[in-house]
């Protein structure tokens, strides 16, 4: 198949030519993610786990985990992105190159948390559950997506439709994709058109637990 017509060489070069921008925009990619993430720190104590960070880019997410205490290694299929982020966080997060569709250097329930922010809304469905299902097998028990929910601003939907994404399908149908694979579920309001989903392989896990803003489910 040709560059253009696969999907994932696709992909690839897209994340690969925006690398450097991703990067310089990295400080902004980070405050934004700060506010959803004090969910994460409200509902897990982050400290000491173990976290796996699918997609991690230039490492704006990843970077939160760490800052908070995690022992936090990033994998991205984009060779730039992976150079970006090892400039800028190398000394204190492991990162390397793979393809989130076959984590196969990853053991079984090898990481306390599995994470992916803003990356899974990019696959159709049947690409989306290879992922979700890599990231069930790595994780000894949660996993966290922060990613698109309700409404999308014009530049995002812009972005989206660029990338060629199955955003809008992802917004409708996650919750149920998640609920297919894992036991529990919650899902906080991360407010600007974006929430934090949380699942676990163990009933109880959020149990009394609470979101910053709102509850979804
Ligand atoms: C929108 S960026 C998000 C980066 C980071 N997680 C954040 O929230 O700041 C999406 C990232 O997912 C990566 N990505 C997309 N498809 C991937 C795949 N199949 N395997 C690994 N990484 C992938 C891209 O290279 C890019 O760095």
């Amino acid at each position: 198949m040709g560059l253009l017509n696969d999907y994932t060489d696709r992909h690839r070069f897209i994340f690969d030519v925006i690398a450097p921008v991703y990067s310089a925009l990295d400080k902004y990619v980070k405050k934004g993610h700060s506010k959803p993430f004090e969910n994460v720190i409200n509902v897990i104590d982050v400290r000491g786990k173990t976290v796996l960070d699918i997609g991690t880019g230039a490492a704006a997410w990843a970077a939160l985990f760490m800052e908070n205490g995690a022992k936090v290694h990033g994998v991205d299929f984009s060779k730039r992105m992976v150079k970006h982020a090892q400039k800028r966080y190398g000394d204190k997060i492991k990162f390397s190159v793979g393809n989130a569709m076959d984590l196969k250097d990853f053991e079984d329930e090898s990481f306390d948390i599995v994470t992916a922010s803003y990356v899974l809304h990019g696959f159709v469905f049947e690409k989306r559950n290879l992922i979700l299902k890599e990231m069930h097998r790595i994780t000894k028990n949660i996993v966290i997506v922060n990613d698109y929910y309700g409404h999308t601003h014009p530049v995002g939907q812009f972005l989206e439709f660029l990338e060629g994404s199955d955003y809008k399908n992802f917004k409708k149908n996650f919750i149920n994709e998640l609920k297919d694979l894992f036991p529990e579920i919650m899902v906080c309001d991360g407010a600007n058109g974006q929430a934090i989903y949380f699942a676990a392989k163990k009933k109880g896990t959020f149990k009394s637990k609470s979101c910053i803003k709102k509850r979804i489910i």
